[in-house]
């Protein structure tokens, strides 16, 4: 299949792709997303196929405005509702009982969908002239860091995708925050630029993000956190403070609190947490493009985004 490109004034042919059935890749405010029409089992399975991704693990639906929402589900709730007005768009996902306009293949079978109004004015443009619910996971071969730049997602998925648009680089750098406020008891499924700081604002009783391992039922209500995520193909180390004798060649990225880092071939300090998460998986790519053998991440608080930060250095920690 032959890859096209697509510039910012051909956003309205990403667009019209999407509405035909194809695969078009384009950026959001947190990473590259690989769309395809929502409703249309053929298109979702060829996202499946082209990433590489298990079939039990579902879709986020992204979509333009609200209006567009209320035709793919059962109710809103209050705390829900709260969530959409504070937060949307922008980079939230929310879970809500599925209508039958979503193809359950998006939805891995559950009868929840996850659904977000991204606020990158490139993806609202393509997401407007699609005039579809578009679902879209991250624009990556499964397993591997999520696409931040063009070139990324050309990497992964050239020949394999109808279309890449070739916008920026993505400003968060991070998957947005999950959230299921549909049932009960309010919760994180994912922690990302939307902190549980902000949310407890909006929704005082949400339980924050708990990690992932050893949920029991938990995992099963978010089953894509139960597959390997992020990984580089060099080996991720974390460290705090000072960093281990380095025998071969290593690369260090972190907040330059650590010390021991003039042993590594390169060096990446970053001004902030938030600068931190935007260029971690760039990072990764750029050390697997190098055939690094290890890569040393600095650990960060876990408070504020530093939480998502440190989800996604552990998972690609783990061997
Ligand atoms: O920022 C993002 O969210 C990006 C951009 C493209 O929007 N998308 C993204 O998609 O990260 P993906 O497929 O890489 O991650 C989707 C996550 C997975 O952890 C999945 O299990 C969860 O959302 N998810 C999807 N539907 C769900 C549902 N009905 N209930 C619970 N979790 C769900
Ligand atoms: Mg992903």
């Amino acid at each position: 299949m032959k890859t096209v490109y697509i510039h910012e004034n051909q956003l309205a042919t990403a667009g019209e792709l999407l509405a035909n059935g194809r695969l078009v890749a384009f950026p959001t405010e947190t990473v590259y997303g690989l769309g395809a029409d929502a409703c249309s089992d053929v298109a979702i399975k060829a996202i499946f196929e082209a990433k590489g991704r298990p079939s039990d693990n579902p879709l986020i639906v992204h979509v333009a405005g609200v209006d567009q929402v209320y035709p793919l589900v059962l109710d809103v709730t209050e705390a829900t509702q709260r969530l959409m007005v504070r937060f949307w768009p922008g980079p939230i996902t929310l879970i809500f009982p599925k209508s039958k306009r979503v193809s359950n293949l998006v939805t891995a079978g559950l009868d929840t969908v996850a659904i977000r109004i991204p606020s990158h004015p490139w993806a609202n443009a393509v997401l407007k002239h699609a005039q579809i619910p578009v679902a879209a996971p991250s624009a990556n071969r499964s397993g591997s860091p999520s696409a931040t730049t063009w070139q990324a997602v050309q990497q992964d998925l050239d020949q394999r995708i109808d279309a890449i648009v070739c916008g920026p680089p993505t400003d968060i750098g991070l998957e947005s925050t999950v959230v299921d406020a549909a049932g009960e008891q309010p919760r994180i499924l994912r922690p990302g630029k939307i902190t549980w700081e902000e949310l407890v604002k909006v929704c005082p009783s949400i339980v924050p993000y708990s990690g992932h391992v050893d949920r029991g039922n938990e995992l099963l209500n978010s089953p894509g956190l139960r597959h390997r995520h992020y990984q580089p193909r060099a080996q991720v180390t974390l460290v705090r403070g000072h960093l281990p004798a380095v025998h071969q060649e290593a690369w260090f990225i972190g907040l330059n609190k650590s010390s021991g880092t003039d042993s590594c071939s390169r060096c990446l300090y970053c001004d902030s947490v938030e600068d931190y998460s935007a260029r971690l998986f760039d990072f990764f790519r750029q050390a697997d493009d190098a055939g690094v053998k290890t890569i040393y991440c600095e650990e960060v608080d876990e408070t504020g985004i530093g939480v998502a930060l440190m989800d996604r250095l552990r998972r690609a920690s783990q061997s």
